[in-house]
């Protein structure tokens, strides 16, 4: 097994942007921050090597991979006919958390990054080491979250350790990502584009700038005729213990806790600071309340801190679905299964 080495690193740090570059071209793995979330990349243009991002996740092989760019001129080199609606979303949100869908030139991109879909995801992120090593590197991408299979996605680097030590050489740590959630996927193959995971870039947003866009449910994302993005019919995000989602309500989160504890479950909260005070075994916050984007950031890090305890339940509470809110109750409807807890 492969030790993981880990640097930390800014964005001037040569050496480090020169090491990654090497590792890469040999074929070989590298972490690296971006503003969602930490991603495991390998050239997307070598295909053993992506077989590889696959091992060391455990990740299904029908589950495509978004590619990374750093210049927005590359796209060309991958897509044939960039629609419109495209072009001005790169144009409004490159770099950032936007990947978009889109139709790819055969035969260029390594077949596993696409799981066999004529369809490719791309985005230019917007971290400094991340867009630093890309333009360094001179190559595309391909790169999920760092995490295992199955966990939610790393917001620091020793969470991308925790998970993939011994099976990666070498992560760049930037620090702790700034949005917390991964990308809006956004397939833009449809008219109109339809968003197959929520993310940093909301539907409001999106909106504003190329008109109306669907944002189908989970239900509806489950019917054979909607588009949906592979990936989302697996399990995710969930940490070793149920996690079960419950009102922003300080009476019924405090019942709650009073009902689970006389079953003799210790219970992690997840909630905002206001909830600091509660009778809760474990309590991790999610910032202030009402803070969406608070919430994002704190998320996945919290729900990893869970398993550091000896919580048998989680409770979270949830959030409205209008901007951010959207990505947030997504994820943790996938982290808890849609289990809500009801009181007796
Ligand atoms: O923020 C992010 O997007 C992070 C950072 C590292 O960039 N990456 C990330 O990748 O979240 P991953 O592999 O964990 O999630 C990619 C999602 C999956 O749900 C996958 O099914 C979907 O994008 N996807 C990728 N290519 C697709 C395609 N051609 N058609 C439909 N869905 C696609
Ligand atoms: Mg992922």
């Amino acid at each position: 097994k492969t030790v993981c080495k880990v640097v930390e690193n800014n964005v001037n740090s040569q050496t480090n942007y020169a090491q990654a570059v090497d590792i890469l071209n040999s074929g070989g793995l590298v972490a690296f921050p971006t503003e969602t979330v930490y991603g495991l990349g390998a050239i997307a243009t070598d295909d053993n090597a992506v077989k590889n991002i696959f091992k060391a996740k455990g990740r299904p092989a029908d589950n495509p991979l978004i590619v990374h760019i750093g210049t927005k001129g590359e796209v060309a080199l991958y897509i044939d006919d960039i629609p419109e609606v495209a072009k001005t979303c790169m144009a409004v949100f490159w770099p950032g958390p936007l990947t978009l869908i889109m139709s790819a030139k055969p035969n260029i991109l390594a077949s596993s990054v696409t799981a066999g879909l004529e369809t490719v995801g791309i985005r230019m992120p917007d971290h400094p080491v991340a867009l630093a090593l890309l333009q360094q590197l001179k190559k595309p991408l391909a790169a999920p979250s760092a995490n295992r299979s199955g966990k939610p996605s790393p917001t620091e680097a020793v969470h991308v350790q925790e998970d993939l030590d011994g099976y990666i050489p070498y992560i760049l740590d930037g620090g702790a990502t700034g949005i917390g959630l991964e990308s809006t996927v956004l397939d833009v193959t449809h008219e109109p584009p339809v968003i197959l995971r929520p993310g940093g870039i909301t539907k409001e947003m999106l909106e504003e700038v190329i008109g109306p866009v669907l944002q189908p449910t989970q239900a509806e994302q489950k019917l054979e005729s909607t588009p949906k993005a592979p990936g989302m019919k697996y399990t995710h995000y969930a940490p070793n213990a149920p996690v079960m989602l419950i009102d922003c309500d300080w009476q019924k989160v405090s019942l709650a806790i009073d009902e689970l504890q006389a079953q003799s479950e210790k219970i992690a909260l997840l909630a905002p600071n206001s909830f600091m005070m509660s009778k809760a075994d474990f309590f991790f916050s999610l910032g202030e309340e009402n803070c969406q984007e608070d919430m994002g950031i704190a998320l996945y890090q919290a729900l990893r801190a869970c398993d550091q305890t000896e919580a048998t339940v989680i409770l979270v509470t949830a959030t409205s679905t209008d901007g951010v809110g959207a990505a947030i109750m997504n994820r943790l409807e996938k982290a808890s299964g849609g289990n809500w807890y009801i009181t007796k």
